[in-house]
Order: C-alpha cells, then structure tokens, then sequence
C-alpha cells in the first residue's frame, strides 16, 4: 500500500537517485528541488512504500489562487509498484478541487507517452500546442554585430505593459505566458513582479516610444528562456535579438529557448530567421486541462 507524505529538504539524495536515470540523466529535477521544497504555496509530495520508502513524487503549484498547475511527476523505474502516477495525480487534483481551484493544468512533451497516455487517463484534455524552440548559441569571442545596438533594460512598467499589451503577440496568449514549461495567467502584477522589477525586460525606445520588446529570464540549467518577444517590424526585431544574444553570452548560458503561440506568424518567422530550430517537431509542446465540474465554483 502507497502513503502520502510531504518531500523533505532530506529526501533530496533520494530524489537525485530516482531521477538520474530519466532522459539520460538530464532532469532538471535537483535543480528545482530546493525551491520546490521551500514553496510556501502548492505541495510538493511523495508516494511511500510499506518499508517507507520514497517510489515517486509530484507537484502542485498554484500559479494563481485560483489556478493550479501539476508538474514534476518522476517515479522510481526500478520499482515494480504500479499505480504510483496515478495515485499521486488523484491525490494532489482532489487537494487542488478541495482549493476550488478553476483551472488545473500541466504541459507536456508530444513525445512523452507516459504522461500523454496517464493524464487522458484521469480526465484531461489537450487545449492547446506551441512550438518549442531553441538555438545552440556557439562560443565566439568577438561579435561586430553588438556594436551600436539600442536595446535596454527597461524599468518604466507602463511603458512595458502599455506595448506588451497592445502587442499581437500578447493578445494570443490567452491561456497564459510561459515561464518556462508552465503557463501563468497574464496580470499586470505578474509581468511587473517577474520581468520588470527583476530587470528581465528587454526593449528599444525611440522618442519615447517602445519599439521592441522582450521578457526573459536565465533558466536554472544552461538556457535563456524567453517568455515573450515582439517587434514593430524586422529590422527591430534583429536588433533587439542580438541584444538577447549578448545577454545569454554574459551569462555564459549554451542556449536560447523560446515557446512560440503557433498562431503567432511574426515570432514563429523572426526565430526561424534567427536559427532557432525545434527538437524534432513542431507544435511539440502541448498544453492539458483537467475540465472541472464544482458546484459553487465560477
Ligand atoms: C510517468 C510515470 C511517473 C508513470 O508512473 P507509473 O507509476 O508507472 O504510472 P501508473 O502505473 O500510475 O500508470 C498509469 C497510466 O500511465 C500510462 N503509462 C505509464 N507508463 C507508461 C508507458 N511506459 N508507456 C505508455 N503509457 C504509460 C498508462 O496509461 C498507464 O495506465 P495502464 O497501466 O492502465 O496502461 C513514470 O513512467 C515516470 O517516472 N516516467 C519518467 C518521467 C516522466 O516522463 N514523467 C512525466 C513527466 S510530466
């Protein structure tokens, strides 16, 4: 029989063990554990054996009061216990209804069967796909193209959220801007919080106006994440591009990475120009929802 427990700062040996042996060793997992064992909001639990042994895990994060996220499912592939993925799923959809939650959602990869098949298992639906892109960014010392480029940290909030909204680009995302894997809920709090303060806000001011602008931020593993990108046309795209560029050098990252809306013809034509290629396909990254039927609950 399989327990509920909460994850420990102390399980974290544990935890490296059961996932050194996912895709190749490459799960951001230790990455993210010490955060995740310190979040205030959501719960990050584990599924014990009989012994009280660690077999799995799972988290629910809350990217609003009201919207619930499920990430970071990782079981013990050694273990012949079956049933661990969906007993910690069930687990942790009734503690989000319990929250009257009116959003519970996670993303995965096209490739990852296991989840695919799982959470259609439990009930969720695929609602959306984006192109996940990235580009390899190559060690070169010296760039010409940098010289001269206008692109700034911008630190004026209206004048982000102003352009940001207006932009084609914002208007696509109605289920949320990525921050990594995971979509939040667009607010003007959220952008402020996360980008501007954070000097992650990237744009081109001429006479006062926003031309181009982009919110980015340095993934925990060796990647520029870029959560939103948008132009008034090419030429300030390209400029604003190779500040970004420059910026992931700095900070000695290997890669850029960018989730694109696939209606979004602009972003999805300048990147492609920009060289960013998918891993193996498009519309690779696939968003799920759990439809949610609660009394009481708008
Ligand atoms: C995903 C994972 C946690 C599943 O754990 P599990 O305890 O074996 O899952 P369950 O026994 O609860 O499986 C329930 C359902 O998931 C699906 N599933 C699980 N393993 C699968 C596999 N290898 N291939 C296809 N479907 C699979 C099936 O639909 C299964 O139902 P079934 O047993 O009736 O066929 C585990 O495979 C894992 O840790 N994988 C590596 C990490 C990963 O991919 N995590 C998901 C990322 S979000």
């Amino acid at each position: 029989m399989l327990k509920i427990r909460k994850i420990k700062s102390s399980d974290k040996d544990r935890v490296t063990e059961i996932t050194k042996d996912i895709w190749d060793g490459d799960d951001y997992m230790p990455l993210v554990f010490d955060k995740w064992v310190k979040e205030k909001t959501g719960e990050f639990v584990g599924a014990v054996d009989e012994k009280g042994k660690l077999i799995g895990f799972e988290k629910l994060t809350m990217v609003t009061e009201k919207d619930a996220w499920i990430e970071g499912l990782r079981k013990d592939m050694n273990s012949e216990i079956k049933g661990v993925g969906i007993f910690l799923s069930n687990y942790l959809i009734k503690l989000a209804k319990a929250k009257k939650v009116n959003t519970i959602r996670f993303t995965t990869y096209f490739q990852n069967v296991e989840s695919i098949s799982l959470f259609s298992k439990i009930g969720f639906e695929i609602i959306e796909r984006r192109n996940n892109k990235f580009k390899e960014i190559p060690k070169i010392k010296f760039i010409p193209e940098y010289k001269g480029n206008r692109s700034e940290i911008i630190k004026d909030e209206k004048l982000a959220l102003d352009y940001f909204h207006r932009s084609k680009s914002a208007k696509l995302l109605n289920n949320g801007i990525n921050i990594s894997w995971v979509l939040h809920p667009i607010t003007d709090k959220l952008i402020t919080d996360k980008f501007v303060k954070t000097d992650q806000c990237l744009g081109i001011i001429e006479n006062g106006e926003i031309k181009a602008l982009s919110f980015f931020m340095i993934r925990e593993k060796d990647e520029l994440f870029i959560s939103y990108f948008f132009a008034d046309n090419d030429k300030y795209a390209k400029e604003l591009f190779q500040k970004l560029k420059q910026i992931t050098y700095k900070n000695k990252q290997k890669y850029m990475n960018i989730i694109i809306h696939l209606k979004d013809k602009e972003c999805n034509q300048w990147f492609k120009q920009f060289g960013f290629t998918s891993w193996e396909e498009e519309n690779d990254f696939m968003l799920f929802d759990l439809p949610i039927k609660q009394k009481g609950n708008k």
